[in-house]
């Protein structure tokens, strides 16, 4: 098992940094401050001194601590972007770990900064993504496959996607992202629990649906 998490991780490593979309680094790391107080917006973050950067500033160690699932998801990601490990700061690649229950689902979501390298350590996945509305060529078309341990599926870039566990036993899997902080979209969050509501004629049109349909999928944030 750690063998195996270790040879997914240095998988991740190397697809990701080849294909890295953030900015190219000028120095050799830029190990990210805590600027949260910081009133300068840069396209990153302000990087610690480099002299007071030490090895700990290169390690995280909280990959192997299993994600709570009970929600009504049955799912859970525990994030290690630039925000949970400084050190990532302009390198252009971040992980996740993803735990699912038992028909647990990561629901339809995209990464707007990233593509998606997905490994399969425990667990049956059906995995898929869709691809943009009007590509000239395959518009709309979904793409899925199941998974075992030990397979991989990428999500391109800005491109729908979602696993669900279709297996009796809990569900692990580890993503590399080229970059940072991929940003996540979760669709349904977005459009029915967004910050004001979406005026709720809009999804009414949008979806061809009653409005209490609409009121009761809002419900739901
Ligand atoms: C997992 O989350 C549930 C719901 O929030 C909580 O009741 C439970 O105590 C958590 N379990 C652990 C092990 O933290």
């Amino acid at each position: 098992m750690a063998v195996r998490f270790l040879i997914s991780i240095l998988i991740i490593s190397f697809v990701s940094f080849t294909h890295a979309f953030d900015p190219n680094p000028l120095q050799d790391f830029c190990v990210a401050v805590n600027d949260a107080e910081a009133k300068v917006f840069v396209n990153g973050k302000i990087c610690k001194d480099p002299n007071t950067v030490s090895a700990d500033d290169f390690l995280f160690r909280g990959l192997k601590i299993p994600g709570n699932t009970s929600n009504p998801l049955g799912s859970r990601i525990t994030y290690v972007t630039v925000n949970e490990f400084p050190g990532l700061n302009t390198l252009g690649v971040s992980f996740v770990r993803i735990d699912y229950a038992p028909y647990g689902v990561n629901p339809p979501h995209f990464h707007p900064r990233a593509a998606e390298f997905l490994v399969v350590l425990e667990g049956t996945l059906y995995v898929g993504f869709v691809t943009t509305t009007f590509d000239p060529n395959v518009p709309n078309k979904l793409f899925t496959k199941t998974l075992y341990p030990g397979d991989v599926f990428v999500f391109p870039k800005g491109l729908i996607h979602f696993q669900f566990n279709v297996g009796k036993n809990n569900a692990v899997a580890l993503a590399g992202f080229s970059s940072q902080y991929p940003g996540i979209m979760i669709i349904a969050n977005a459009l029915f629990g967004s910050n004001p509501p979406i005026n709720i004629d809009v999804l009414t049109k949008a979806f061809q649906v009653d409005a209490n349909v609409i009121k009761s999928l809002q419900g739901q944030f």
